[in-house]
C-alpha cells in the first residue's frame, strides 16, 4: 500500500536536462532576470554557460564575476562567433529580440527567446520566419509551464485522473511594484503582456488552445502604469464543456499575509487545487503547493504531495532544459517559437477584446 501511495505521489514534474551538459550557452543581456533566475537555475542543472554580452559591458562583467562565467564579450558578433556557443539565451527588452534572433539564426545558432516573444504579432512571426529559414531551433522562456504545481497538474491530467477536464482557473491578488521596470510602466498593456501571458501559456500547455477570448482590464487609482493592472480573462475552448478563467489584481492594499496566487483545475473525475509559491512572501517566494482528489483513486481522499521548487528560479531550468534536449534529440521543443504564436494569438485576442469590449476569436489575429 505504501508503495502504491508513493507511486501516486510521484508526479514527475521536475525539469529534464540533456545527457550532454557540455552544449555551450551564450547569454545576451545581463539584467535582473538573468541574475536572479537564468543563472541560478542553470547552476542547479549543471549547464555550461560559456559567455555573456550586454550593451552595458559593466553589467556583463558583474554577472560574469559573480557566477564564474569565463567570457564577457564586447559585441554581439563576438558572442555569436564563439565556436563553443550553440545556444543563444536572450534576455533583453522584447523590442530588440527580432534583430538578435535574425543575427543568431544567420550564424546557425539555436535561440531561447524571452517572453513576450514579440511586442506585436508581426514581430513574433518575424522571429519564427528567421528560425525556419535558418533551420535552427527556437524556443521561448515561458517557464511557468515548468513550475512544479503546473507541471505536476499536467502529469495528473495526462494520467486521466481528472477524467474529462472542464475548468482551469488561475487567480492572483498581490501587490506588484511595477516601478522596478520603468519601461513596463510606459506600455499600453503591462499586465497582459508581462504577467498574465504566463497564465495563458500555462493553461495552453495543459488544455490546448482556446477558440475565443473575452477580456476586461481595469486600472487602480494612483497606479504608476499607463495601462491595466487588473484583468479578467475568460477562455472558451472548442465544445460545450471546457472553459478557462484568469483573474488578476496587482494592487492589493494590505500585507502579504492576505495575498493569494492560486490555481484550480476541475474535471468529471477529479479536482486539483494549488498555489503558485513564487508570489508568496515575494520576492523570496516559497515552494508551490498542490492537493488533488480523484474518484479513480479514492473519492474521499485528498492527496497532497510535497513539491520542491517554484516558478522563479527553478522553472527556468525547464525552458532551457527542453531546448537542450530538443537539440540533443533533434526534435522540436515543446516551448517552440511556433507553438508560442498560439499563446500570442490568445494574448492579442485578449488585448483586442479589452479594447473593443467583445469576444475575439483567435483566428482574427494574423
Ligand atoms: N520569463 C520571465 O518570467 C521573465 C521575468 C522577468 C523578465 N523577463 C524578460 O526578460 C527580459 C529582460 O528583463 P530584465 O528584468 O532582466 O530587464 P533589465 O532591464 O534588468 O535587464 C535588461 C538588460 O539587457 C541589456 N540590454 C538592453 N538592450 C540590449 C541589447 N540590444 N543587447 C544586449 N543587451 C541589452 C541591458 O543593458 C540590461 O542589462 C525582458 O524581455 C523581460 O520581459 C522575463
Amino acid at each position: 500500500m505504501e508503495t502504491e501511495i508513493s507511486a501516486l505521489m510521484d508526479l514527475a514534474y521536475k525539469p529534464t536536462v540533456p545527457r550532454n551538459k557540455t552544449i555551450g550557452i551564450g547569454i545576451v543581456g545581463a539584467g535582473a532576470i538573468v541574475h536572479a533566475c537564468h543563472l541560478p537555475a542553470y547552476q542547479i542543472g549543471g549547464l555550461h554557460v560559456v559567455g555573456i554580452y550586454d550593451i552595458e559591458r559593466s553589467n556583463a562583467e558583474k554577472v560574469a564575476a559573480e557566477f564564474g562565467i569565463k567570457h564577457t564579450f564586447t559585441t554581439l558578433d563576438e558572442l555569436l562567433d564563439h565556436p563553443e556557443i550553440q545556444i543563444i539565451d536572450i534576455a533583453v527588452p522584447s523590442k530588440f529580440q527580432p534583430e538578435i534572433v535574425e543575427r543568431a539564426a544567420a550564424k546557425g545558432k539555436h535561440v531561447l527567446c524571452q517572453k513576450p516573444l514579440g511586442e506585436s504579432y508581426a514581430d513574433a512571426k518575424r522571429i519564427v520566419a528567421a528560425c525556419e529559414a535558418a533551420g535552427i531551433k527556437g524556443a521561448v522562456n515561458q517557464q511557468l509551464r515548468w513550475a512544479p504545481g503546473i507541471r505536476a497538474s499536467r502529469t495528473i491530467m495526462k494520467r486521466g485522473w481528472l477524467g474529462e477536464v472542464t475548468q482551469a482557473s488561475i487567480q492572483v491578488n498581490v501587490n506588484t511594484d511595477w516601478s522596478l521596470w520603468p519601461w513596463i510602466t510606459e506600455i499600453d498593456h503591462p499586465e497582459l503582456m508581462y504577467h498574465s501571458i504566463h497564465y495563458i501559456d500555462a493553461i495552453r500547455s495543459l488544455l490546448g488552445t482556446p477558440e475565443y477570448v473575452y477580456a476586461d482590464g481595469a486600472k487602480f487609482p494612483g497606479q504608476v502604469c499607463k495601462g491595466e493592472t487588473r484583468t479578467l480573462i475568460h477562455l472558451k475552448f472548442p465544445g460545450d464543456t471546457l472553459r478557462g478563467l484568469i483573474h488578476d489584481n496587482h494592487n492589493h492594499i494590505a500585507g502579504q499575509e492576505d495575498w493569494y496566487a492560486t490555481f484550480r483545475f476541475e474535471g468529471t473525475e477529479g479536482i486539483i487545487k494549488g498555489t503558485n509559491g513564487a508570489l508568496y512572501n515575494y520576492p523570496v517566494g516559497q515552494e508551490d503547493t498542490l492537493s488533488f482528489l480523484s474518484k479513480q483513486i479514492d473519492p474521499t481522499c485528498w492527496l497532497t504531495p510535497q513539491l520542491e521548487g517554484r516558478w522563479f528560479p527553478h522553472a527556468f531550468l525547464g525552458t532551457m532544459g527542453e531546448l537542450l534536449c530538443a537539440v540533443e534529440e533533434d526534435r522540436e521543443p515543446e516551448n517552440s517559437v511556433q507553438d508560442n504564436l498560439l499563446t500570442l494569438q490568445t494574448l492579442f485576442a485578449a488585448i483586442r477584446s479589452m479594447e473593443e469590449n467583445r469576444p475575439v476569436w483567435l483566428k482574427e489575429i494574423r
